[in-house]
């Protein structure tokens, strides 16, 4: 039975059964930083086990495809070493939210077995918790279940999807792929064979797991299955391995073709099949190469790959080129891939150049480390200076390691991640100035949200990095407040700027930084004498902020623009907003048309029009999430987290510290000034709002008046005018090229005229007007008028002088034009040389010219 028709089989079966048939969600969980992918079937129905989802229906079934890599479920390293571990693979599941539990769990999915595919019962072995006596029960004395193939596991038998959340015990069916298949039964100590698979996990979903560890009990308990479609595949084909089922035999075949290894058994090929599976699907839906997250475990995954076409002798661009075999296989049942497919293949084809470019030598690298090595082990050094320089992830320096019968260092390749780290963050501090003692400091109360000005107390002053009592007019240093109204630089908001004084001293604050979460001010002290424990004023460049508010606001919703323009892929990668613009970094793979650029414009300020309320809440995460607010995945957010709503129906909803207008409308208005690629996949538009883009326009409209004027077009005819102006100038150019040719033929026919003899030689030896290719076509044309003679030719271009010198065929064998543009250069402070009929010379002394033209008729005479 093909692997397409087990798929259909399975969800028919369980929609006779009143479940509702849903759609493979994506491998990006919505809204939940705490699961890295989608690693199981259930991950889209979390909250319906938790009871804070309510759908329609209360029987769900789904062909989900999943990736289990980089999280808590993670296969990576086990591709290629057994014939059952995928990093994708699709769930076959059935799920009850609060409907059927145990009873009628284990019931499907015998029926479904042993009665809709006919497995033999004597095929199939189950466990079940050892705490479990009910299922125990049902299994044995209503199924009927033979006692000698049955087990109680401990935590073999309980299932969850993260570490905190929805999670039970479970019941899992094995299929025993027969005595001829290495292994022993779940339980026993050879079980990790590859002869019994399990093929199915029933979770009886009864606990919501929470931060402490505890499990409190479900609102109702419910019922979540697991079957890997592959495994499920591999038994009703007759087949032990993943690999050798329909799918996989011919996307091998298809990476076979494409690496030019032709041994199909080979591990590689397995790796490589399995591969392009995560890799198309991640990228398809949203994950971009990148070095952290969910992006860097995609790239692991991709590099991984290429490594082994490397090793199959493959060229550098194999691997992208697997994406129309994959559709063939999946993209009828998963549309997604089809839609997505320039996408896939352009992201994968760009990160096999860049790590093709570093791949060879750090795999020379590693083999001489290898041979060099006294044990078994590869240092923590060259594992991270293979990383670190050749783009080579840890576990694929481990998965060579392993081949080799080597190991690496893990221990120590951290230790050296740390030291970078700490020297980044100590680059990173040198902005801010050194780092400070602040151990004595409490954190700065951050009034800044609701006012620009209050009283505060000096609590620290420091000059050059060291703590002082007090700061003197003309001194610089920075300053820490009990409480301030200065925003510090955060979330890619600058800090404010602004001033601190009483009666008797005036202090400008250039910048603030935090440390921890204390506010570092960087202070000019423009008079008196400011001390520890004073008493001060406080304000903030008023005009300043709300610029920073406007361009703030404007890049949430362009954030949001652009993911409704481009599509859901789009992530924030960076982003700078000061008073003068707002650069915004996000993931997305080719340059933004025009079109584009304006559609996202144009929606930006529609939301500016509408003038909406941008409103501000203090909730706790799970609330934040509920509210749709998008995060970042991989930041760390707090328990309560600040949540920022703007423009209509809740256009934009982000986790935000940074400070904002209180209406769109304040935004004023909002312009893309500039939009380019910064890396593989990720691009950056600048925009500019309110004063700042009436700025730029009118920046703009005064270099169109210009152009304007001086073409004497109006301004909207002018960039017309100056295709055409551009295009007549090329043809003026033409023609003066023509024209410089013809003159310089018509000069030759006057010099030929002029030709003196020597000796019965007829020489030629002028000053001219031309330049470089012009002055070759003069002494070729002189040379042909005169049929037998010697050319020299001299110009002067502001300074620089050139000769030439020609002598026809026949002459030789008595002078040659290299010695006599050799000795002519002299003259001018020159050298050249060439052949005998004819050679150059460039010389920097116009003044030898006459000289230099002398040196022919010396030469002859
Ligand atoms: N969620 C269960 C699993 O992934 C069924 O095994």
């Amino acid at each position: 039975m093909k692997s397409a028709e087990i798929r259909r089989r399975f969800l028919d079966y369980f929609v006779t059964k009143g479940h509702t048939e849903v759609e493979s969600a994506s491998l990006i969980p919505h809204n939940d930083p705490t699961l890295m992918f989608t690693a199981a079937g259930m991950v889209p129905f979390k909250d319906c086990f938790l009871g804070a989802e309510k759908r329609a229906y209360t029987r769900a079934t789904t062909a989900q495809r999943c990736v289990r890599a980089g999280g808590k479920h993670n296969d990576l390293e086990n591709v290629g070493y057994t014939a059952r571990h995928h990093t994708f693979f699709e769930m076959l599941g059935n799920f009850s939210f609060g409907d059927y539990f145990k009873r009628e769990a284990i019931q499907f999915a015998w029926e479904f077995l042993t009665k809709e595919l006919g497995l033999p019962e004597e095929k199939l072995w189950v466990t079940v918790h050892i705490s479990d006596d009910e299922a125990e029960r049902i299994w044995k004395e209503e199924i009927g279940v033979s006692p000698e193939r049955f087990s109680k596991l401990d935590e073999d038998n309980f299932w969850s999807a993260g570490d905190v959340g929805p999670c039970g015990p479970s019941t899992e069916i094995f299929y025993d792929h027969g005595a001829d298949v290495a292994g022993g039964p779940p339980g026993s100590p050879d079980e990790d064979g590859d002869r019994y698979i399990e093929i199915w996990n029933l979770v009886f979903m009864q606990y919501d797991r929470d931060e402490a560890g505890n499990k409190n009990p479900l609102p109702n308990p419910s019922i979540d299955t697991g079957m890997g479609l592959e495994r499920l595949a591999a038994v009703l084909q007759n087949v032990h391995s993943n690999y050798e089922i329909d799918l996989f035999v011919n996307l091998i075949k298809a990476a076979s073709e494409v690496t030019g290894c032709t041994d199909l058994e080979n591990r590689s090929l397995r790796v490589i099949a399995d591969h392009i599976r995560s890799c198309a699907f991640l990228i398809a839906d949203g994950v971009l190469p990148s070095n952290e997250g969910r992006g860097y475990v995609l790239r692991r995954i991709i590099r991984r790959a290429l490594r082994h076409g490397n090793k199959l002798g493959a060229p550098a661009i194999f691997f992208s080129k697997l994406v129309d075999a994959l559709i063939a296989e999946m993209g009828e049942a998963y549309p997604v891939l089809k839609e997505q497919r320039d996408n896939v293949v352009r992201a994968l084809h760009a990160e096999e150049e860049q790590f093709g470019r570093t791949l060879a030598n750090g795999m020379k690298l590693l083999e001489a480390e290898m041979q060099a090595a006294e044990g078994k082990q590869i240092d923590g050094e060259t594992v991270f200076k293979l990383y670190d320089t050749y783009g080579f992830p840890a576990d694929l320096t481990a998965d060579v390691a392993r081949e080799n019968g080597f190991s690496i260092d893990e221990a120590g390749f951290e230790a050296a991640m740390d030291e970078q780290r700490q020297r980044a963050r100590e680059a990173s501090n040198f902005k801010a100035g050194a780092k400070v003692d602040l151990s004595a400091a409490d954190a700065t109360k951050f009034d800044g949200y609701d006012t620009l000005s209050q009283q505060a107390k000096v609590v620290a002053l420091f000059k050059e990095g060291a703590a002082v009592e007090s700061l003197a007019a003309g001194e610089a240093g920075r300053l820490v407040l009990d409480q301030t109204p200065f925003y510090a630089e955060s979330g890619g908001q600058c800090g404010d700027t602004g001033f601190i004084f009483d009666e008797a001293n005036n202090v400008r604050v250039t910048d603030c930084q935090k440390q921890g979460d204390i506010h570092l001010h960087s202070i000019e002290v423009l008079k008196g004498d400011i001390k520890v424990g004073q008493a001060v004023s406080t304000s903030v460049d008023a005009d300043e902020r709300e610029a920073i508010a406007r361009h703030h606001s404007a890049t949430h919703l362009a954030h949001a623009a652009l993911r409704q323009i481009l599509g859901a892929h789009v992530e924030q990668k960076g982003s700078m907003v000061t008073a003068d613009r707002l650069r915004f970094d996000f993931a997305h793979n080719e340059a933004m048309t025009v079109e584009q650029i304006e559609a996202v414009e144009a929606l930006v300020n529609q939301q500016i029009v509408a003038n909406g309320e941008v409103s501000t809440k203090l909730m706790s995460m799970d609330e934040a999430k509920e509210s749709g607010a998008m995060m970042l995945f991989g930041e760390k957010y707090g328990d309560e987290v600040r949540v920022l709503a703007m423009g209509e129906d809740r256009f934009s909803v982000e986790l935000c510290g940074g400070t904002h207008v209180k209406r769109t409308g304040d935004i004023g208005y909002f312009r893309i000034i500039s939009e380019g690629g910064i890396a593989a996949g990720i691009r950056r538009i600048e925009a500019v709002t309110g004063p700042a883009a009436a700025t730029y326009i009118n920046d703009n409209r005064r270099a169109l008046n210009t152009i304007g004027a001086t073409l004497k077009a109006a301004p909207e005819m002018a960039a017309e005018k100056v295709v055409a102006l551009t295009k007549k100038t090329r043809e003026l150019e033409k023609q003066l090229e023509q024209l410089q040719q013809k003159l310089a033929a018509s000069a030759g026919a006057d010099l030929a005229s002029s030709a003196q003899e020597i000796n019965g030689i007829k020489l030629v030896a002028a000053k001219v007007e031309a330049q470089g290719g012009a002055l070759r076509d003069m002494v070729d044309q002189l040379k042909d008028k005169l049929g037998s003679g010697v050319v020299l030719l001299a110009a002067d271009n502001d300074g620089k002088v050139s000769l030439a010198a020609g002598v026809t065929k026949d002459l030789i064998g008595k002078i040659k034009a290299g010695d006599l543009v050799k000795q002519a250069a002299e003259k001018v402070d020159g050298r050249g040389g060439g052949k005998p009929d004819f050679a150059q010379a460039g010389g920097k002394n116009p003044t030898g010219i006459d000289d230099a033209l002398q040196v022919a008729v010396s030469l002859l005479s």
